[in-house]
């Protein structure tokens, strides 16, 4: 190599030191602050604690304009933010509209499946892609098309469950999504009400899904084991309702039920209330300043707090405003806020950033290794002799006339560097002694 090759490998180095750190940068999550999704009632939603919630389709304002939306965006539940801007990020829209449907995340939220209407889908996070789930009927059993259906997830297992998720000849089963899209079925309890409902959600710290009967305020468990049970829960029981959230908070070990439709009063719901697992335990927390409550709102828990998007205020047409779309509940402080704080724990998302990060270092390290050592290599290395060919040696002769400069080992002892000036220059004596050229290809006689 010559000296100037050695000086452009080197710049080349330094050049793409700094585009690795650049693309090391740019590579970290970053938000457009500018995205707001339009509002929407009866949204599909499912999120992971700490990282992300994920909200599908709804329709705007009316409940009488079942005009279903494909809209899909994120909130990153991994960074602060105030309820005015949520961290909010645009996803690609789903080819067709949902509303108030089943929706769960894969257990590595790398999938998401959402039901619409007699079919289902599974969206793909990496590859921003929409499947059609193959089949949806199973023996005699079809997918159950009415509204207000719920998911959850077996994070041991990867099964998705949708109690009343099918249908057949009037009776309703409890569906099963395996993680390879094929679907079982399983029975519901003969104790519950046939109404679906959409309150359902996953206790891992209990093992089993958490199913509240919207119409009678009953609450059962289901787990593969033990199949259903009815719960003996106490304390105050929130009464009957419809379109409620309901979600799993500290791994499962306090579930959240939120908001809902009161057909007495034919209003929306601003009560909150926590079951805790250990106790089986009802306790409400203060309603929330608006008089008018949320039905059909998209939720998530997430470290200390209960999140709610969208949804409707009243049983009229009301234009929430993306800005005072979202409420935030401090499980902790007992209170509603204004701000989110992202749990303090290394979530998925975090642990992401840090191992980009990791590697960022490492191969920055790497490289200025390889550059330290590269240097060290032309220190210690003998550097060839420079030798003009106004005055060349015999050797010359072999000089490839398309390269700018070559390195001739004369004798296999000695290293030349030959290089050309602007001139063509043919030296008037042939070589007598034998000699190896460094430059691969070139041939001598
Ligand atoms: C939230 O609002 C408070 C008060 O206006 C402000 O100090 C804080 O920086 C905001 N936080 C974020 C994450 O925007
Ligand atoms: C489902 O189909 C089978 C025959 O394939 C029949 O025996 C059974 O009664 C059907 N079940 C229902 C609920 O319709
Ligand atoms: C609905 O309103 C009725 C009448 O005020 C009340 O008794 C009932 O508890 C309310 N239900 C809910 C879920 O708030
Ligand atoms: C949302 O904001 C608008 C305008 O600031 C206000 O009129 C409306 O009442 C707010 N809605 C809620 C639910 O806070
Ligand atoms: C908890 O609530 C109290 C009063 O309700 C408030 O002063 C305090 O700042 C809150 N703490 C947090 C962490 O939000």
């Amino acid at each position: 190599m010559s000296c100037r090759t050695a000086k452009f490998s080197y710049t080349l180095s330094i050049l793409s030191y700094i585009s690795t750190v650049l693309l090391c940068i740019s590579s970290t999550p970053a938000f457009a602050q500018t995205y707001k999704p339009n509002v929407k009632s009866g949204s599909l939603s499912a999120f992971m604690d700490g990282k992300a919630m994920y909200v599908l389709g709804g329709t705007s304002g009316s409940s009488q304009s079942y005009s279903y939306s494909a809209q899909v965006f994120m909130i990153d539940l991994s960074i602060p933010w105030n309820v005015s801007s949520p961290a909010y990020k645009s996803l690609p829209d789903a080819p067709v509209g949902f509303f108030q449907m089943a929706s769960a995340l894969s257990p590595d939220g790398q999938t998401w499946f959402a039901q619409n209407g007699n079919a289902a889908f599974f969206y793909d996070f990496e590859s921003s892609k929409w499947n059609t789930i193959p089949s949806t009927t199973t023996g005699n059993k079809t997918l159950n098309s009415n509204f207000g259906l719920g998911a959850a997830t077996d994070p041991d297992t990867g099964i998705i469950y949708v109690p009343n998720g099918l249908v057949s000849n009037g009776g309703q089963y409890m569906l099963k999504v395996n993680p390879d899209e094929s679907i079982d079925s399983a029975e519901m309890s003969p104790q519950m009400s046939k109404t679906p409902s959409s309150t359902v959600a996953w206790s891992a710290a209990q093992r089993s899904l958490i199913y509240v009967d919207e119409s009678t305020g009953d609450t059962f468990s289901y787990s593969p084991a033990k199949g259903w049970n009815q719960l003996a829960v106490s304390g105050t029981i929130p009464p009957p309702r419809s379109n409620a959230c309901f979600v799993g908070a500290y791994g499962g070990s306090k579930m959240v039920l939120f908001g809902g439709y009161n057909a007495t009063l034919q209003t929306s719901i601003n009560t909150i209330h926590i079951l805790d697992m250990s106790s089986l335990t009802w306790t409400s927390g203060p309603t929330f300043s608006s008089k008018s409550g949320r039905m059909g709102a998209a939720c998530a828990a997430s470290g200390d707090y209960f999140i709610a998007w969208g949804g409707q205020s009243s049983t009229s047409d009301v234009d929430l405003g993306a800005s005072n779309a979202t409420l935030v509940y401090d499980m902790k402080n007992i209170t509603w806020t204004f701000s989110y704080i992202a749990p303090p724990l290394p979530s998925p998302s975090k642990s992401k950033t840090r191992a980009i990060a990791i590697s960022c270092a490492v191969l920055g390290t790497v490289i200025l290794m390889l550059i330290a050592g590269y240097i060290y290599y032309r220190i210690r290395s003998k550097k060839p002799k420079v030798i003009d060919y106004l005055h060349p040696p015999p050797v010359a002769e072999y000089y490839d006339k398309s390269a700018s400069s070559i390195i001739a080992s004369v004798r296999g002892r000695e290293e030349f560097e030959f290089r050309r000036p602007g001139v063509q220059y043919y030296p008037a004596n042939p070589p007598t002694y034998s000699m190896t050229i460094a430059t691969p290809g070139y041939r001598y006689s």
